[in-house]
């Protein structure tokens, strides 16, 4: 596809169509991860570089945003830096330079684009603003040889879709959460049974070592492909509640940690089986015979589980690995690469929600 270069306003021919090797450099900086990587053709990822400010915000019990971005600040140009470092190229090879405009925290999104943004001006090259729930997508084509047309669900802490993806840049969200995403309601389940900050990986951790049938817990049911989790939430609030009450334990005392690891179980259980349900149909439906699962939440060893036994049934299940799935910047080097619904004037603004 054409674009312009920044500064000035030279014509080069990025993506697919190109014709030639692409090295696109990204930033991500919409949360709490601040990240710069190179990725090269879109699959080949030349230099990966995140840094994760998990232990600043644990006290808090969550994301603070003033303080994020202060973060962001102070480790943008560390990690741009050693990203260049790490691929052995020079601003001049770069052809291109990639940041996530939205969805996010709007503070922090503003560091990496104005770096991104800064980085193809000083240079001449041209700038690609990537939208964030298009790039986690797009961390499935890392190391891979996947091609559309398939089925995606996208599950992360601010987002449940499940996406048709017909080709690399035309989407159709087939449905969504109508309440909490499902990494919301994982950290909002976790801090309820008392695990710290980030509470999603770590109640899936405690899963893995329970029960999944010691409690019965409601799956939602929601019309078509849309989900709702806040029921389940409230059901483990109950549950916790009756749980204290028959062991005599305190309000602001933990259960023991057997009690905890088949809650964790159930939960889970409960969890994956609602969205492995609801992807099968969609990919019946539609008959396609791929499926993709990407997002924070798409490192959750049941879920993974659950959709690769898809493959049982003749359907190819890709997943990122676990460093792609969370927050990072290759991914969004990829999407940059993919798909041509990108922002990719100097005058984009950061948006919050999608
Ligand atoms: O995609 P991501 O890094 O950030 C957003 O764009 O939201 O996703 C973060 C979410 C958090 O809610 C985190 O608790 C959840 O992903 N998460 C997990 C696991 N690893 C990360 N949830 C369940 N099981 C996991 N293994
Ligand atoms: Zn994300």
């Amino acid at each position: 596809m054409e674009k312009k270069t920044l500064f000035s306003g030279k014509s080069v021919n990025i993506g697919v169509d190109s014709g030639y090797d692409n090295y696109i450099m990204a930033i991500e900086s919409s949360c709490d991860e601040t990240a710069c990587a190179v990725v090269k053709n879109g699959r080949e990822v030349i230099a990966n570089i995140v840094a994760s400010q998990i232990k600043t915000h644990e006290k808090f019990g969550g994301v603070i945003p003033e303080i994020a971005a202060r973060e962001h600040l102070e480790a943008i140009n560390v990690v741009i830096e050693e990203a260049f470092e790490q691929s052995g190229l020079k601003a001049q090879d770069i052809t291109a330079f990639a940041g996530t405009v939205g969805p996010g925290l709007v503070g922090c999104l503003l560091v990496g684009l104005n770096a991104a943004k800064t980085l193809a001006l000083v240079h001449d090259k041209a700038f690609i603003g990537v939208n964030h729930l298009n790039a986690h997508l797009c961390a499935n084509y890392i190391d891979t040889d996947l091609k559309p047309p398939f089925m995606a669900l996208l599950i992360s802490g601010g987002h449940t879709q499940i996406i048709d993806v017909e080709s690399y840049s035309k989407q159709t969200i087939l449905g969504e959460t109508i309440d909490d995403a499902v990494g919301e309601a994982y950290d909002k389940v976790a801090r309820l049974i008392g695990l710290p900050y980030p509470g999603g990986p770590k109640l899936d951790k405690l899963a893995q070592l329970g029960n999944p049938k010691a409690y019965e817990l409601p799956i939602s049911k929601v019309d078509g492909y849309n989900f709702s989790f806040s029921g389940l939430k409230t059901a483990v609030l109950r549950l916790v509640k009756q749980l204290k009450k028959e062991n005599n334990i305190a309000d602001n005392d933990e259960l023991p940690e057997n009690i905890i690891k088949d809650i964790c179980a159930s939960f889970q259980d409960c969890v994956s089986r609602t969205l492995a349900k609801k992807v099968k149909k969609a990919l019946q439906e539609k008959g396609y015979n791929q499926v993709v699962i990407a997002g924070g939440v798409a490192a959750n060893s049941e879920i993974r589980k659950k959709i690769f036994d898809f493959e049982k049934d003749g359907y190819k299940v890709y997943a990122p690995i676990m460093k792609y799935c969370t927050d990072n910047a290759s991914m969004v080097a990829s999407c940059a690469y993919f798909n041509t619904n990108t922002y990719d004037s100097a005058d984009v603004e950061v948006f919050s929600r999608a």
